[in-house]
């Protein structure tokens, strides 16, 4: 049974459980229909308290029945139903209420919560519009102002915020049950409020709308949602209840069906599949209770900091004692920062330092778990790091290289044990990147492998799994893409424009822009070592600014000339001159078909990649570009936006 009644005195408690995150299928909806139907006709019932089993409160409608046509009772109704009722209901939220389970809760006349609950509308971020009323209870509940913000942030709030919004009338400490039951008893003894639907709500002015506008559709980068979910806002604050909903449901309804909704579905479900890889679904990983880090340069300090917001005490060896402070002093400035921006409290950034040890000593390893090295880029000191290692830690330690393009079998090699070596290849910055390629060697244990995806669990990172190649999974698409983005530019196509066109295409910046950003050294250095080495390396247009000391934002210019003390890039007529002879003058391409010759190329080289079995399926390929590169989520990643699914 998804539903339940049971009877507390006069108040009835109807519980649903529906794993695992009781979700609204066609069944649930139908059980909670037939639920008002009993409770209505039933005289002894005063008043219905809403509750859920298991992890969480409703949260939203089911989304695996997306692509599938509607099955009544249709949501809409349902809402109407429960706000209809004869007896008022009170929502019990605990974990999540989201989407449809909010809209659930605000046909309900009373909302309580416990603290840690969140309450949220998030259909923005699969590509709709909440579909049951969310546009046009909410405003009515809270104002306007902030249904705005839940509706096109799509960010849920925790019970405290809702509380001081208004959309939770009361916070329950201790047993939600026993509160939800005590409030709705007492609620009996006050007069009725008005249900959401019969509230009035205060239309804010045009102005208001025209700056909506303009701030969500800067943060949407061509995502539609938000701004549709906007207009269903605005016809709830100007038109009449009824009508506000049908404008909200043929927005769902079309949105449903869209490209765009497809796209972010896909990437829900890849995000959720991620992370437990079904061929490691028997294998138990290493318990992760101590780590370390080797060099706490950028990266370093940057998975230190990961390691320390996920509560595991860390070790940071670096090779002197003036290294060892730098290292500490990148961590703090990482958590200063993260105080800066209200993210932690300056208490909590000092337990985070605090929870850092550094030394020079291996021995303070002998019983970390988990070993990660980010030393410098070079085989023979990552191999002596190793060597050290394998002295230093126990035989059943899990040792990591964060290394990007290095061979692991090259870094392994010689060590004892080595089924408890991986790759674990984080993304700058490591603290806030959710990308974690996970590279294993042939000698890998599935206990390490298990390992490697626990711990993305544990720092809430999204694990792909990679084969060994030069540059993995995302480094070696980016060489790609950055390869057809100069061959665009040697064909006459201004790099300004290469970069507007992928900006347009929902990218942050575009390839040039980026890196400038990042600086051109780091892969012109990596040329030059492959020519050292002997390998025919083709000289790129790159090599031929960082030669004339154009390395990025960092010496005042690379693809761009900037403005001392400015980020904004400006053609540059140096550049012009320098490329002159490379460039055969003018092939004319609309933005439109620039981004799609650039994202063919990424998907080429993600569909060779499958082919050797770099990659585990399209969709893994997928989050790294979304999360690893920048590409627009809602257009589900370079593979699914060319067709290449599976
Ligand atoms: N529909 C179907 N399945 C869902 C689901 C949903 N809305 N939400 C989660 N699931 C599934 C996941 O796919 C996963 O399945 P698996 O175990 O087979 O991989 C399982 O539930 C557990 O999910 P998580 O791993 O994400 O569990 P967590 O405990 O980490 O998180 C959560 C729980 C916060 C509820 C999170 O699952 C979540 O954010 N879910 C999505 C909520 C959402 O977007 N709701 C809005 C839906 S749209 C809507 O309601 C439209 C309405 O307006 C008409
Ligand atoms: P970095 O130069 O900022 O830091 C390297 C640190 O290692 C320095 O602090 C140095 O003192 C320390 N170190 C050097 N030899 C050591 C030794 N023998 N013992 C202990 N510490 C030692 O370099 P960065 O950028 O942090 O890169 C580190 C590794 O991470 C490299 O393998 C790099 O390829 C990889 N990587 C870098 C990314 C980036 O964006 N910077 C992204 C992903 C991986």
């Amino acid at each position: 049974m998804t539903v339940t009644i049971a009877r507390q005195g006069e108040i009835a408690v109807v519980t649903v459980d529906n794993p695992p995150v009781n979700a609204l299928s066609a069944a649930l909806r139908q059980g909670l229909w037939d639920a008002a139907d009993t409770l209505d006709a039933d005289a002894s019932v005063a008043a219905v308290v809403l509750v859920c089993a298991g992890r969480t409160f409703i949260a939203g409608a089911d989304v695996t029945e997306f692509g599938k046509p509607p099955v009544p009772p249709h949501l809409p109704d349902l809402v109407a139903r429960i706000e209809g009722a004869q007896k008022p209901w009170t929502a019990a939220i605990h974990g999540s209420a989201l989407g449809g389970g909010l809209e659930v809760a605000l046909g309900c006349r009373f909302r309580v919560a416990v603290p840690d609950a969140s309450l949220g509308l998030p259909e923005v971020s699969l590509g709709i519009v909440p579909g049951a009323g969310g546009t046009v209870r909410t405003p009515r509940v809270v104002g306007v102002p902030a249904a705005v913000d839940l509706v096109t942030s799509g960010r849920p709030m925790r019970a405290a915020k809702a509380a001081e919004a208004g959309l939770v009338d009361a916070v329950i400490q201790g047993d939600l049950l026993e509160g939800a039951v005590t409030f709705a008893r007492q609620a009996l003894t006050r007069p009725l409020p008005e249900p959401a639907s019969s509230r009035p709500v205060a239309a804010p002015e045009a102005e208001f709308w025209a700056e909506q506008e303009k701030a969500v559709a800067k943060v949407a980068k061509g995502a539609a949602a938000p701004l549709r979910a906007l207009a269903c806002l605005r016809k709830a604050a100007e038109a009449g209840f009824a009508e506000a909903m049908a404008f909200e449901r043929e927005t769902f309804l079309e949105l449903r069906g869209s490209d765009q909704a497809a796209a972010l579905r896909h990437v829900f479900f890849a995000e959720r599949a991620a992370p437990r890889p079904a061929a490691l679904r028997d294998v138990e990983p290493l318990p992760l209770r101590r780590a370390a880090v080797i060099g706490g340069g950028t990266m370093g300090a940057g998975i230190a900091a990961a390691l320390r917001d996920a509560g595991l005490p860390v070790v940071l060896v670096e090779r002197d004692d003036e290294a060892v402070a730098r290292g500490m002093a990148n961590l703090r400035g990482i958590f200063d920062g993260a105080v800066r921006r209200g993210k932690l409290t300056e208490a909590q950034a000092a337990a985070r330092l605090a929870g850092v040890a550094g030394t020079t000593d291996y021995a303070a390893l002998a019983d970390a778990d988990l070993v990660i090295e980010a030393v410098f880029e070079e085989i023979g000191v990552k191999r002596a790091v190793f060597e050290q290692l394998a002295r230093a830690c126990g035989p059943d330690a899990v040792l990591a290289t964060n290394t990007s393009y290095l061979d692991p079998r090259a870094i392994a090699e010689g060590l004892p044990n080595p089924g408890r070596f991986i790759g674990l290849h984080f993304f700058s910055p490591a603290n806030v990147m959710k990308l974690l390629e996970i590279v294993p060697v042939p000698e890998t244990s599935d206990r390490t492998l298990a390992t490697g995806f626990a711990l993305a669990r544990a720092l809430k990172k999204i694990p792909v799994r990679a084969g060994i190649c030069e540059g993995f999974i995302g480094n070696r698409i980016l060489k790609r893409y950055r390869a057809a983005a100069e061959a665009l530019v040697r064909k006459g196509v201004p790099i300004a424009e290469i970069d507007a066109a992928m900006r347009g295409h929902g990218f942050a910046m575009g390839p040039f822009e980026a890196q400038d950003l990042g600086g051109l050294d780091i892969a012109f250095l990596q040329r030059e070592g492959a020519r050292a080495a002997g390998q025919d390396v083709a000289e790129t247009l790159g090599d031929i600014l960082v030669r004339v000391g154009r390395k990025g934002q960092k010496t005042g210019g690379g693809w761009y000339d900037y403005a001392p003390g400015e980020r904004k890039p400006q053609p540059s007529a140096s550049v012009a001159e320098l490329l002159a002879r490379e460039i055969a003058p003018g092939a004319a391409m609309s933005r439109d078909q620039i981004a799609q010759a650039l994202v063919a190329e990424m998907a080429a080289e993600g569909q060779a990649i499958l082919d050797e079995g770099i990659a585990q399926a399209p969709a893994d390929i997928d989050l790294v570009e979304i999360h690893g590169y920048g590409f627009p989520r809602w257009r589900g990643g370079p593979m699914f936006a060319t067709g290449i699914r599976g």
